[in-house]
């Protein structure tokens, strides 16, 4: 367990990927459900009254009436969805976690309510179907690599509609300037986040170059040992418009968020709302 555990401490390649998919784990997707349905923690989704501000926002600016089909990227349980189709929008939600499609589909059919969900990855997304708006909220976006991004960007682009917008938010440098470096450890004496019992948790915060998080979490558990890597791109305003044009996009505005507020020095996050024009690529 010794040598294991001093492979994991070694500093991984930018972007190397979990080897466990925990989004898929039992347990763990479990645990991951429930921070995305706590209204009042900024977890897995963000708390419940940022989310209802960002929906009548979204409306706002990109009525149902001009942009009817709504496709949502990263949907996890449904709270921007069914928010979304109470709005008016004929609705797609995708994510790849098994659990939260499953609570989302229930959901809406206990509600009686039509939305699309598939269970698929957006980096291979293949809906056979164009939408006028897509969203992807909660900055997952800079949880890809750089070459993931460009794959995500295309696929979104595939399916717009000309015409068709994109919303996406990501973190600020105001971020990563805040991002605490360091290491630290917890004991869990029962269940957690991680594991259902006792366990270990080793914590390990580091900054990479190109504005890049890591947050690493060795989990110890019995006879059991493994590393997740949460990695986080923050940008600038610059380089986010430039990738996004690279892609094709036509950039519309830039917001501090996806709720609507002024981009400044303070924002945590950008969010960008992006064109894609009818007569390129
Ligand atoms: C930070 S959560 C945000 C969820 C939702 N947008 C919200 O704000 O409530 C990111 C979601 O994206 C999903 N996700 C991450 N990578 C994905 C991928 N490659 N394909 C599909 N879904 C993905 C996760 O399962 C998770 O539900």
């Amino acid at each position: 367990m010794f040598n294991e555990l001093q492979k994991l401490l070694e500093l991984p390649e930018l972007y190397q990927e979990t080897e466990a998919a925990f989004w898929d784990d039992d347990y763990i997707s479990k645990q991951m459900l429930q921070a995305h349905l706590d209204p009042d923690f900024n977890g897995a989704s963000r708390k419940l009254d940022f989310i209802e501000k960002s929906v009548s926002w979204i409306k706002e600016i990109l009525p149902p009436q001009c942009y009817p089909s709504l496709l949502d990227l990263g949907c996890g349980p449904g709270l921007y969805t069914e928010r979304f189709a109470n709005c008016g929008y004929k609705v797609t939600g995708v994510d790849f976690s098994r659990r939260s499609i499953a609570y989302a589909r229930q959901s809406a059919e206990e509600k009686s309510m039509v939305i699309n969900y598939y269970q698929q990855n957006y980096l291979t997304l293949n809906l056979g179907a164009h939408f006028d708006l897509i969203t992807m909220i909660y900055c997952d976006y800079g949880a890809l690599s750089a070459a993931n991004r460009r794959i995500v960007l295309g696929q979104i682009y595939h399916h717009l509609k000309p015409g068709g917008k994109l919303l996406f938010d990501v973190f600020s440098m105001e971020k990563y300037n805040g991002f605490q470096e360091g290491q630290t450890w917890d004991l869990f004496k029962s269940a957690g986040f991680w594991r259902e019992k006792e366990h270990v948790v080793l914590n390990r915060n580091c900054k990479y170059g190109d504005n890049v998080t890591l947050e690493q979490m060795i989990v110890a558990a019995d006879h059991d040992l493994k590393s997740y890597y949460l990695w986080n791109s923050c940008f600038t305003e610059a380089a986010l418009i430039q990738e996004a044009e690279e892609a094709g996009f036509q950039v519309c505005s830039v917001y501090g968020d996806v709720a609507g507020n002024p981009c400044n020095e303070k924002s945590l996050t950008i969010a960008i709302l992006l064109e894609k024009q009818p007569d390129c690529k």
